[in-house]
């Protein structure tokens, strides 16, 4: 922590980053770190940001209107996800600070890992392997662990932004899948043409779809967007798979849909007051659970970090970039006089 007047912008780096992102920013501003990961309090953050100019924060900080009002000098967010439902954007534009996220550099590794997931759970790998790993793994047998087909299958994509739209692809092109969408708006059917994706009313999604994958991103509106009702209309045989958010599923609906077998699996990444994971969830076999690790792959997870650096410096008036942040949320904060 450096406590040292200086005429450097101070910024907060809230969570542990890559080295070499410190070392980028250092070169710029005076750094606050958690590079022992310490997992803070929302006043603990509010705390460690007293006289702070930029924070570099993660999806798993809360930026709300309580904290900014706490801490007046702030003037960039910058996080290195791109879902920003963690972020009051109307109150940080209200108190002139840009926020920016960090889209498609994670597109395409979020959607090959919905396909993994959504295969995973398709085609029975993880409790499979945990029945392996038991030693009760005595015979060969003709259904065993026989699960659903993913070629040639019907693809649902619920929320068809730029991750829906690599699955989309992926499922298409890859495995000859009948891709089917909802999303708030309709795409361009040049674009529609050139997914091979057709829309459909969310209604027929759920019955339609053999392998449903949730991509939309959290807001109120989006909360339960799959509940009881909703499961109630799929297909026994289908998945569900969420790497969307928690919340957007009602994980509580959903393994009682899993332990009554009324759909036959789900993949999950993203869950309900994560890291605690509903515990029925973790009782059932026919789940896939993973610790929201969709976009980790290394190179991705540089690339982000990278990009919300990119942002923190340019928001800060510095570098090439000085004063356009390449993905800044609500760049009107910028031109105020
Ligand atoms: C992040 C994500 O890993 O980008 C997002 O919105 O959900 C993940 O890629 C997570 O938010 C932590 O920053």
């Amino acid at each position: 922590m450096n406590l040292q007047p200086s005429s450097r912008p101070v910024v907060l780096i809230a969570r542990r980053v890559f080295d070499e992102v410190v070392d980028r920013l250092a070169q710029h501003f005076d750094l606050r770190l958690n590079q022992e990961d310490a997992v803070w309090s929302h006043d603990q953050l509010i705390e460690r940001l007293q006289g702070v100019d930029g924070a570099f924060v993660t999806g798993t900080e809360t930026i709300d209107r309580h904290l900014l009002e706490a801490c007046p000098r702030l003037r960039a967010v910058c996080s290195m996800a791109v879902g920003y439902n963690n972020i009051d954007l109307l109150a940080c534009t209200e108190c002139g600070v840009l926020v920016s996220n960090a889209p498609d550099v994670l597109t395409e590794t979020t959607a090959d890992f919905g396909f993994a997931l959504m295969m995973a759970a398709a085609r029975r790998i993880a409790e499979s392997e945990h029945f392996l790993r038991a030693g009760r793994w005595t015979r060969w047998g003709h259904d065993m662990f026989a699960g659903a087909d993913i070629h040639g299958s019907t693809l649902g994509v619920l929320g068809m932004g730029r991750i829906g739209q690599a699955i989309a692809r992926r499922g298409a092109r890859g495995f000859r899948m009948q891709v089917l969408y909802h999303n708030r708006s309709r795409l361009d059917p040049a674009l529609e043409g050139a997914l091979g994706a057709r829309y459909v009313d969310k209604a027929t999604l759920l019955r339609e779809s053999d392998h449903l994958v949730l991509v939309l991103p959290y807001s109120p509106a989006a909360h339960h967007a799959i509940g009881a009702a909703e499961l109630a209309l799929m297909k026994p045989t289908a998945t569900l798979t969420n790497i969307a958010r928690g919340g957007v599923v009602d994980d509580a609906a959903l393994a009682e849909a899993l332990r009554e077998r009324r759909i036959a699996a789900a993949g999950l990444d993203v869950f309900e007051g994560e890291p605690q994971v509903h515990p029925q969830l973790l009782q059932l076999p026919n789940v896939v659970l993973t610790p929201h690790i969709a976009s980790a792959s290394l190179p991705t997870r540089r690339a982000m970090a990278h990009l919300a650096a990119d942002n923190l410096i340019a928001t800060l008036g510095l570098g090439p970039q000085a004063g356009h942040p390449p993905t800044a949320l609500n760049p009107q904060v910028l031109v105020r006089p």
